[in-house]
């Protein structure tokens, strides 16, 4: 496995391998802090491609939250230990200063999508999240990018980001990974206590409890103010937002139609620990 720090290394290495010797290149864009719903990524892109590139940079324009950014949990060389593990043919590890060198941005109207759900409670958030993966798509062109379904409104804004700024990549989303008490894997998860760690797991058995209680003519609020008592009731717990909308356009669901696919996502803070988890319901 190659690791490779620099912007124009990385782009000569990438061109020669996909016009001259023809090689299909998947990529993982990630903030470092592995765990296995990014090698679960990472070994969707080797069966896809050729070549596998993981980016790992956490990405200061993104975070709204100063202290959020401070203790993002940052270990190299556990990551570099595990993508060699999983097939990973290239590390992009660039620094901020090399990346955003004559970045320009991307100018993109996101149709309100960056100010709902996870943009409301998190301003500039997604502006950072596309600045980012616009730059990396240019550096790394890549046929296929792969992103977990976690981040549902990531995703829903990257694929858009994508369209509009015409690059011929394909956008390949993947489901969510979970520990074994069902809480979806997520770097943060490493900044919880044990104690919040087992609470965290309520999140989804609460989902799970909704999906199961949903019928078609439901009014999606009710539901919701059922997830945000339960969530209340556990110490150190407290819901930050819950929706049930459509997890193509994102628009908000109030009432369960017939033949409709819905997602119902959650935040929840855990302490000072911020956590995201969805689940797709089809009637
Ligand atoms: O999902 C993430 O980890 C980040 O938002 C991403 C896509 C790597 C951009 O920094």
């Amino acid at each position: 496995m190659k690791v490779i720090h620099n912007v124009s290394d990385t782009q000569i290495y990438l061109r020669e391998l996909r016009i001259t010797s023809n090689k299909t290149i998947g990529f993982i864009p990630t903030m470092g802090a592995l765990h296995d719903g990014h090698i679960s990524l990472v070994e969707q892109s080797v069966k896809n491609n050729d070549i596998t590139v993981v980016s790992v940079f956490v990405n200061p324009r993104q975070f709204n939250d100063k202290s959020d950014f401070e203790n993002y949990p940052v270990n190299h060389q556990r990551d570099l230990d595990l993508l060699d593990k999983a097939g990973c043919n290239l590390v992009f590890l660039p620094s901020a200063d090399d990346i955003y060198k004559n970045f320009v941005g991307f100018n993109m109207d996101f149709n309100g999508l960056d100010k709902i759900y996870e943009g409301e409670f998190r301003p500039g958030h997604f502006q950072g999240v596309v600045d980012i993966v616009y730059r990396l798509f240019e550096i790394v062109n890549p046929h296929k990018a792969y992103f977990g379904q976690k981040d549902f409104q990531q995703l829903a804004i990257i694929k858009l980001m994508t369209k509009l700024a015409n690059f011929d990549i394909e956008i390949v989303s993947c489901p969510i990974v979970r520990e074994k008490s069902g809480l979806a894997m997520s770097s943060r998860n490493l900044r919880l206590s044990q104690e919040q760690f087992k609470n965290a797991a309520n999140i989804y058995k609460l989902l799970i409890v909704i999906a199961n209680k949903l019928k078609v003519g439901d009014d999606t609020d009710k539901h919701c103010q059922y997830f945000i008592d339960e969530i209340e009731k556990i110490s150190d717990m407290k819901a930050e937002y819950c929706v049930f909308c459509n997890p193509e356009s994102l628009v908000s669901v109030k009432k369960i139609n017939k033949n409709s696919e819905i997602i119902m996502c959650v935040a929840v803070w855990c302490g000072k620990i911020r956590l995201i988890d969805n689940i797709i319901l089809v009637f």
